[in-house]
């Protein structure tokens, strides 16, 4: 079977078939979410709190988010491999343009994430006029951590919803071939997704969008201190690794994840 795309990602949502995604950050773990039949695996600066064990995101590096995209990019074959872009690395786009030119070369991504909002319209145009598949990650944005005060649900005000719709809409229009919503009330999610033209991948965002997300600790239940809500440790009434990301992937395909208990 080939690899998958952002085309393969389009044709998905068109179809009603959900996009199961999964991080890892290194080939073993890739490895076994890629013969797990995850579609995305994403090389998330989330390993800086469960790989680096930091209380953030805010330290990890270009140089880290190359390393452990690149080890990853070893364990796929089949699913299409995203990497984030750390903090600080989009301060403008030129050096947006490298920095994500940094992680599909010398780290083989096939696609990178960007935290931002329509602020960050003109880093996803630069990046998609290059050839560079971007996904936009809306709502919680963890980066933010230090202007948010604390890792909270985003868009519960009607006023903050409107600007997430509207954030929504201008990255699409700037070239984002793919949504991420992390942390946003499942109503608000369902109006995003069913206005988008392209994948809506939800975190914490509730069941109707295209695809969902989740950080691999989590699905393992090794997460260090308490869990989100959001997640589910699929370990429980399976015996492998192997048997909990299977798990995971039949819950996102036949809608059995998230429930409503696991949204906002
Ligand atoms: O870094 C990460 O793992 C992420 C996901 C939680 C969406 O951005
Ligand atoms: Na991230």
């Amino acid at each position: 079977n080939q690899r998958i795309t952002v085309t393969t990602l389009a044709r998905m949502r068109r179809e009603g078939e959900k996009i199961v995604c999964l991080t890892a950050y290194d080939a073993g773990f890739a490895r076994m979410a890629d013969a797990a039949g995850v579609d995305v695996i994403l090389v998330g600066d989330s390993l800086g709190m469960v790989v680096q064990g930091c209380e953030s995101t805010i330290g990890v590096t270009m140089d880290d988010m190359v390393y452990h995209t690149r080890l990853a990019a070893r364990g796929r074959s089949h699913a299409l491999l995203m990497a984030d872009l750390p903090f600080l690395s989009c301060p403008d786009t030129a050096q947006a343009l490298h920095n994500a030119g940094r992680l599909m070369q010398e780290g083989g991504a096939d696609m990178v994430k960007l935290e931002g909002g329509a602020a960050q319209a003109d880093v996803v145009a630069r990046l998609s006029m290059n050839g560079i598949p971007v996904c936009a990650h809306l709502g919680l944005r963890p980066q933010f951590v230090h202007k948010l005060g604390g890792y909270r649900v985003q868009g519960r005000e009607a006023d903050i919803a409107a600007l997430l719709r509207e954030d929504a809409h201008v990255l699409e229009q700037a070239g984002a071939d793919a949504l991420l919503l992390e942390c946003v009330p499942a109503t608000l999610a369902q109006q995003i997704t069913q206005a988008a033209g392209i994948p809506v991948i939800g975190i914490g965002a509730g069941a109707t969008c295209d695809g969902q997300i989740l950080v691999i600790h989590d699905v393992l239940g090794i997460t260090p201190g308490r869990a989100p809500r959001f997640a589910r440790n699929f370990m429980p009434g399976h015996d492998s690794i192997d048997g909990a990301i299977r798990a995971y992937a039949t819950a996102v395909r036949d809608g059995s994840f998230p429930t409503a208990d696991e949204a906002f």
